[in-house]
């Protein structure tokens, strides 16, 4: 292996993100780019990886190259197929969310990577974000008190050429919640716990596709708390995770709110990481006082950087874990699942309910 690892990259749209970090950023990331791969040439090529060996199908790249492990950035509906490809050849794979576009798909993942042991992460890439993982903390440390409730918003217009690609807009394959939701989803289960049910609706009057343009979830989680999660890839909005975030450079930034965390004690704006309630000056802490607003200092870095780089650690030693497992991505997908049965029969479904 060397000290690097050899990573190549399957597929080159949101892949061109890890062939930046493992060409622009190897020392950083410790893993080096071994292949690009994609069933068209990529039109944006990066100039800075020149000799990275081109391909157009993975099985051949995997049989000549042997590379040490792939990032799997393709369409929904190979995810399984990608994975049992790679794992029978001994490659550790990164696979990027969702787990799969079907429970089925995911359970088959589940079982093929535990049967192997490769070293196996979804890319979940958020539980790498600095700005999350800070919100993660001051919630786990108590300051905002019990959590109370999140208010939560994904509401961004995606362009018109984007729904060109058709995956995107077929159901069980694409669609905002799989595709957007399912970061959120995932992010709440990180930072307040584990979901016990759901009850929402959809809609599509948008562009009237197949596949759902605007959604809304309440949740209740294990802990007692409760959400409120509204999504849409069709409304002029500044308030979703990218631009609000800034991490990544593709998406206009904003200074601006998408989750709201509601504790007893306090509350959390993420991510302006404003933390607002009551203080010694306030004389008290009702609604009658002044509030006290703190602003944290949010750290801003690249978390698929560090995904990339925490792969490429797992990779060299085994005692270093994977930060999403298989059967952990499938109790997100599960959520996701959740939210579609509910708006089918317009009842409170438990994710215990769901089955592989
Ligand atoms: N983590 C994130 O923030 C994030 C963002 C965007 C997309 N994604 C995920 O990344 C994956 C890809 O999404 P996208 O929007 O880049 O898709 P896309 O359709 O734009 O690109 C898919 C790429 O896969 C390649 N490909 C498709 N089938 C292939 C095959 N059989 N062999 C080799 N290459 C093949 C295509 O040529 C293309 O380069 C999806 O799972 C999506 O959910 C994650």
């Amino acid at each position: 292996m060397g000290d690097k690892p050899s990573i190549a990259v399957v597929g080159y749209r949101h892949g061109w993100k890890f062939v930046d970090s493992l060409s622009l950023k190897s020392d950083f990331v410790g893993g080096k780019l071994a292949a690009i791969c994609g069933r068209s040439l990529p039109q944006n090529k990066p100039a800075n990886c020149p000799g990275v060996p081109i391909y157009s199908d993975y099985k051949k790249m995997m049989d000549e190259l042997k590379p040490d492990g792939i990032v799997a950035a393709v369409p929904n509906d190979i995810h399984y197929e990608i994975t049992y490809e790679a794992a029978k050849r001994g490659i550790a794979v990164l696979l990027e969310k969702p787990i799969a576009g079907t429970l089925e798909d995911a359970q088959k993942i589940v079982d093929c990577v535990s049967t192997t042991n490769i070293p196996f992460m979804v890319g979940h890439h958020r539980r790498f974000s600095a700005k999350l993982n800070m919100a993660k903390e001051i919630i786990g440390s108590g300051r905002l008190g019990r959590v109370v409730g999140v208010n939560v918003m994904w509401m961004s217009r995606k362009p018109n050429e984007y729904f060109n690609v058709e995956w995107r807009v077929t159901e069980k394959v694409g669609g905002p919640l799989l595709i957007n939701s399912i970061h959120d989803i995932d992010d709440l289960r990180y930072t307040i716990g584990e979901i016990e049910a759901v009850q929402a609706f959809i809609g599509n009057m948008i562009r009237g596709l197949d596949v759902e343009d605007a959604g809304v979830a309440i949740i209740k989680f294990k802990n007692g708390a409760l959400g409120s999660y509204i999504f849409s890839d069709g409304t002029p909005s500044m308030h979703f995770y990218e631009a609000c975030a800034q991490e990544d450079p593709f998406f206009h930034p904003v200074e601006e709110d998408c989750y709201f965390f509601f504790g007893d004690k306090a509350q959390l704006s993420f991510p302006t990481m404003k933390i607002t309630g009551y203080n010694e000056k306030s004389g008290g802490s009702d609604w009658t006082r002044p509030f006290s607003v703190e602003n944290i200092p949010a750290p801003r870095f690249n978390p698929i950087d560090g995904e990339t780089k925490h792969f490429c650690e797992m990779i060299k030693d085994s005692d270093v874990k994977s930060r999403c497992t298989a059967s952990d991505a499938t109790i997100t997908l599960k959520v996701i699942e959740a939210i579609r049965l509910s708006t089918k029969t317009g009842r409170t479904v438990h994710i215990d309910e769901i089955k592989c």
